[in-house]
């Protein structure tokens, strides 16, 4: 295996973020040193915390360093104490121009039940045992970009957001998904509310057609109201899910859920192939549960372990991070979050000290008996 260089740019963010991407960060350079890669990291500041030190949510410096990397590891932004700002210079104005600046138009939410937490997912074991879905959202339009205003007050105001899509924008998302599909379980699952909005009338008609291309892919069309019921009744029905930027921020926690909890869940935003990518949990900055040290790490985690199979094509250190981090589960190690009675919680501290100390385990074995025994 050659050793690779590869510049990672982390922005901590607000809330619990700082405390999960510390985890990430620790297991990646543990990962590089194990597998003899040099990995670089480079923080910057960015959301809520950026608009305190210099009163942009994405500064420049930001932008630029994240532009240079060859990924990019973000934990989570906003909270009360910007939520007096107006939307253009909130924390998450920041996000949106991250992911408009970067092209990243792709974002992929794998909802994975695993296996030692089907106690605590909120459905029976009957109906969403081995549960794996993946849902590819449309980051980069619709009515999170349209113009968005505010006028007036007292009893007389008046408010428009616009949504816009264009088929190229609809079309590029859903090559994406049709080719995860076709390396899956070959089936699409298209949601929008194609019987009121014209957007998803233009959505529905370019999936279809970019479906023509992929022929061993089945494609299906559901509303949303429907996808979002379906999820909850039968949710092994699902293999990819595409979906809108607006839907799949729904339908994304609503899913994830299902996995036992969206502390969970990593996420990818993509542009075209060779750019830079953008690796975060999909949770938000847990303002209640910041500088406690009880938040959930393996969302940052997993968002880490995708990056290397993701952006660095690194499967077997993907893997060799995501088998240590089952071995805990099934021996029964918990964040509050995923605790279940009798679980030996951990803080999120202590919870990635665990995972680096069964990597370490794994490591003196594989010394002894090679990898993949
Ligand atoms: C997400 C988040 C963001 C979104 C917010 C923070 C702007 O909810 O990534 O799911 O709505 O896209
Ligand atoms: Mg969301």
């Amino acid at each position: 295996m050659g050793q690779i260089l590869r510049t990672i740019a982390v922005l901590p963010g607000d809330g619990i973020g700082p405390e999960v991407t510390r985890g990430a960060v620790e297991l990646l350079q543990d990962s590089a040193a194990t597998f003899s890669h040099r990995f670089e990291f480079r923080e910057f500041p960015f959301g809520g915390s950026a608009i305190d030190q210099c009163g942009d949510p994405l500064p420049a410096e930001t932008l630029a360093g994240c532009k240079s990397a060859d990924a990019i590891l973000l934990g989570a932004i906003g909270g009360p104490r910007w939520d007096a700002l107006p939307l253009n210079r909130r924390p998450e104005s920041g996000l949106l121009r991250l992911r408009k600046e970067l092209g990243l138009y792709i974002n992929l939410r794998p909802i994975r039940l695993r296996h030692s937490l089907q106690g605590i997912s909120p459905l029976r074991a009957d109906r969403v045992s081995g549960c794996d879905i993946e849902i590819v959202r449309e980051l980069a339009g619709d009515i999170y970009f349209g113009e968005h205003e505010l006028h007036g007050e007292n009893g007389n105001a008046r408010a428009r957001d616009v949504a816009a899509y264009t088929s190229a924008e609809v079309e590029r998302v859903a090559r994406y998904a049709f080719e995860r599909a076709a390396a899956r379980r070959q089936h699409v699952t298209s949601v929008d509310k194609a019987n009121v909005l014209s957007t998803s009338v233009l959505w529905r008609q370019t999936v279809s057609s970019v479906a023509r291309e992929f022929p061993g892919v089945t494609l299906d069309h559901l509303y949303v109201d429907n996808a979002a019921m379906q999820l909850l009744l039968r949710p092994k029905q699902f293999d990819v899910i595409l979906t809108s930027n607006m839907f799949g921020d729904i339908l994304s926690d609503e899913a994830a859920a299902l996995a036992g909890s969206i502390g969970l869940i990593p996420s990818l935003s993509r542009g075209r192939e060779g750019l830079p990518a953008l690796y975060e949990p999909i949770h938000g900055s847990a303002p209640s549960l910041a500088g406690k040290d009880v938040a959930c790490p393996l969302g940052a985690i997993f968002s880490a372990t995708l990056m290397l199979g993701e952006s660095f094509g690194l499967a077997t250190e993907a893997q060799h991070i995501e088998a240590a981090v089952d071995r805990m589960l099934d021996s029964g190690y918990r964040t509050m979050d995923i605790a279940e009675p009798g679980s030996r919680l951990l803080r999120c501290s202590e919870f990635t000290a665990q995972v680096r100390h069964e990597m370490r385990d794994a490591l003196v074995h594989s010394e002894r008996y090679g990898w993949g025994v």
